[in-house]
């Protein structure tokens, strides 16, 4: 990771930025972090792309906040540009809003050679990267999240997709943008709800394999949420750990899983409340399968009860759901939860695998766990919450 002023043709930067490099060959790429880093996008772009167009797909929310500081670093450097809005949401990641983004962009007459840029969250990350991989068979595509969780988890690595009425991400493709371009000034506009449930994946690498993160976070979560140089390390610390965990296993077929650590038992709540965001959103599902994921290892014997404890106070002190009942509204019961939990794509013929672990920042993948194991522990939390 290279640290402060960087130069690139075209770009003078006077931030302190970061810099994380995705090694995967040919299809390697920058993560490129710092505050105000919308406002040298156009030239960052430019910079790899000279005289292209930008098709801009983002949600009318993002739209009103970051729209026109982007055009306008795009019409900085005089690239040409087009705008593609959709419905903030989950909703949009279907296939009618797939199709039609398709075709608005050959009506546009966007060519192989221009760009895609997805300003916005998750669900824009993963529509317009999709998007971009199949139109004319494949365009660039540059992700510039706009929320914590995109940017330390969901903008990198390629993984792009819709939803269908079987689940969520079940269709698409691994498709690597060009560039991510992380500005964490534009988190100042988020909800405390919303930054709270993407410093959930933050705390996740700290508890993979890197205890003196999770220990920093302990001491300077604070910091992180008010903005500034330790929250610029964060989102670079986490950028660098899921980058390291890509460049192993790009399509997960092994140590990539591990980045599931929490999913889960967090996958089959979300499951449980319908995707409905107003009672559970993914960050806080997360929380909740983090702490049930320790709590299931400490029972197992895997890991002391100390630590599980140490991991829920941490996350339970910057505000997010631990517990199930702390999730408004009624869950299904356990053996629906069940259902879903034999749902989660790491089953394997029929087996559960569970991100579970020998302490804080000790995770590993267990294949083959108990059935009735799960189902017993999450009666008796469900007893306890
Ligand atoms: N969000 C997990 C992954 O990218 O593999």
């Amino acid at each position: 990771m290279s640290e402060g002023s960087i130069a690139a043709d075209g770009v003078i930067d006077t931030q302190t930025c970061r810099t994380v490099r995705v090694d995967l060959g040919e299809r390697s790429y920058d993560i490129v972090i710092g505050d105000g880093l919308i406002a040298e996008s156009g030239a960052r772009i430019a910079a790899l792309f000279p005289g292209s167009r930008v098709a801009i797909v983002i949600d009318e929310t993002v739209a009103k906040h970051h729209l026109p500081a982007f055009e306008a670093s795009l019409e900085a450097v005089g690239l040409e540009h087009e705008t593609f809005t959709v419905k903030p949401g989950e909703g949009s990641k279907s296939f009618p809003v797939f199709q039609d983004l398709c075709d608005r962009l050959l009506a546009a007459r966007f060519e192989r050679g221009d760009v895609v840029a997805a300003l916005g969250g998750g669900v824009i990350g993963d529509l317009a990267g999709f998007v971009a991989g199949v139109v004319r068979r494949g365009m660039p595509f540059v992700q510039v999240p706009t929320t914590l969780l995109a940017q330390v988890d969901s903008s990198v690595g390629g993984k792009t997709s819709i939803n269908t009425r079987h689940g969520k991400n079940l269709i698409g493709i691994f498709n690597q943008p060009a560039l991510v371009l992380a500005d964490t000034k534009v988190l100042d506009t988020l909800t405390p709800r919303d930054f709270r449930a993407g410093y959930a994946e933050i705390a996740k690498y700290g508890l993979l394999d890197d205890p003196d993160f999770f220990a920093w976070l302990e001491e300077n979560w604070s910091g992180i949420f008010e903005g500034g140089p330790a929250r610029i390390k964060a989102v670079a610390h986490s950028c660098e750990a899921k980058a390291r965990v890509v460049a192993m296993d790009e399509r997960e077929d092994g140590v990539r899983a591990l980045l599931n650590l929490g999913h889960t038992f967090g996958h089959a709540l979300e499951r449980g409340v319908g995707y409905d965001g107003a009672l559970l959103v993914h960050g806080e599902g997360v929380a909740i399968g983090t702490v049930l994921a320790h709590r299931f290892s400490a029972e197992q014997g895997l890991c002391s009860e100390a630590d599980a404890e140490r991991v829920e106070q941490h996350l339970a002190k910057v505000g997010l759901p631990t517990h199930m009942s702390d999730i408004p509204g009624q869950l299904p019961g356990i053996p629906e939860l069940m259902r879903y939990i034999a749902q989660d794509k790491k089953v394997s013929r029929g087996a559960l695998t569970f991100i579970l672990t020998r302490g804080i920042g000790r995770s590993f993948i267990e294949k083959d766990v108990d059935r009735d194991a799960v189902e017993g522990f999450l009666e008796r939390s469900g007893d306890k919450a």
